[in-house]
């Protein structure tokens, strides 16, 4: 089947489920170029906790697409590749959660949303790249505040808020990879450019940038007069958008090492499979779910 035909009966078959495609930033660019919404994490559960379709197809990461689920539970969330995972994720499970916070009692438990539904169900209040700041200084002043799972985002947003966080030991695989080399060398080669990173990244990699955002902040940043070209430190799927929302400008990947492989496992095949076979389902035991929602609830209610 060409890649014609394949997004035709992908088109024909949303329209007969009443579905909706979302797909985040890293995904492949063919699966970016035939979603219906793309964003980062905040946005997609946003998108998902409004939209009137009956079907989400969820073309990212495992958590992303919990997420849905948790705020849609009347509607059918569907993953085209389910063993599409986060590593970050994985590194808590939810009786790591407990014992944590037992050895910080009274603490209040901030997880970034790359984390899996039961340990949400364990949290507070959720949290994405881009109100993670917002969360933080939402929480009372006196209370004791655990981060999870990453520590990078935990430490930035500390720095940021001036508070005091209790970290987890976790962090981003493909994130790291990014070096301050990196950033120096793209510099010297592109003396103009602007850098954005994600927050992801380690703290000597955002020390280099002039703009720490989520990947839809970086899309926005891109937008500005005053960028021309930019430096892009984050998972290099992002520069799809990029390049497709600001043809005139430069965007450098700050290193082409930064490939999550999990975001790279969608394929269109894997997405009109999905729609034919109305799998793979994505669904939270009632329990969890519930719990899970208070945390993710009280984020959206933030509001930012
Ligand atoms: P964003 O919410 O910024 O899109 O980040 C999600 C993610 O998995 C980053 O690695
Ligand atoms: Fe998880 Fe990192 Fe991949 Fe984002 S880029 S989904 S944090 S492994």
């Amino acid at each position: 089947m060409t890649a014609r035909t394949i997004v035709d009966k992908i088109q024909t078959l949303k329209r007969e489920r009443n579905a909706i495609i979302l797909a985040h930033n890293y995904q492949p660019d063919e699966v970016q170029a035939i979603a219906d919404f793309i964003g980062d994490s905040l946005a997609l559960s946003r998108t998902a906790a409004k939209t009137d379709a009956a079907v989400i197809v969820f073309c990212g990461v495992h958590f992303m697409a919990e997420t849905a689920a948790i705020l849609s539970p009347h509607k059918t969330v569907l993953m085209p590749e389910p063993d599409a995972g986060c590593p970050m994720a994985d590194m808590i499970s939810a009786a790591q959660l407990r014992a944590f916070k037992q050895e910080h009692p009274g603490a209040l438990v901030v997880a970034y949303v790359n984390s899996s539904a039961a340990v949400k169900a364990e949290s507070d209040i959720c949290c994405t790249s881009s109100n993670a700041q917002d969360v933080v200084q939402s929480l009372p002043e006196d209370r004791d505040i655990i981060f999870i799972p990453d520590k990078y985002l935990g430490s930035y947003v500390a720095a940021q808020t001036g508070r005091k966080l209790i970290l987890w030991n976790g962090y981003c695989p493909i994130h790291v990879k990014i070096q301050p080399e990196d950033i120096e060398r793209r510099k010297r080669e592109h003396p103009a450019a602007k850098v954005a990173v994600h927050p992801e990244c380690t703290p000597p990699v955002i020390q280099r940038a002039d703009a720490v955002l989520s990947t839809e902040g970086i899309c926005r940043y891109a937008g500005r007069p005053e960028v021309k070209e930019l430096i892009v430190g984050t998972e290099i799927g992002v520069l799809y958008r990029l390049r497709t929302e600001h043809p005139e400008k430069r965007f450098y990947p700050a290193s082409d090492t930064a490939v999550c492989p999990n975001m790279k496992k969608t394929t269109l095949e894997k997405v009109l499979w999905s729609l034919e076979r109305m799998e793979h389902i994505v669904s939270v035991p009632p329990d969890i779910a519930t719990r899970a929602r208070q945390a993710v609830d009280a984020m959206i209610a933030i509001g930012t």
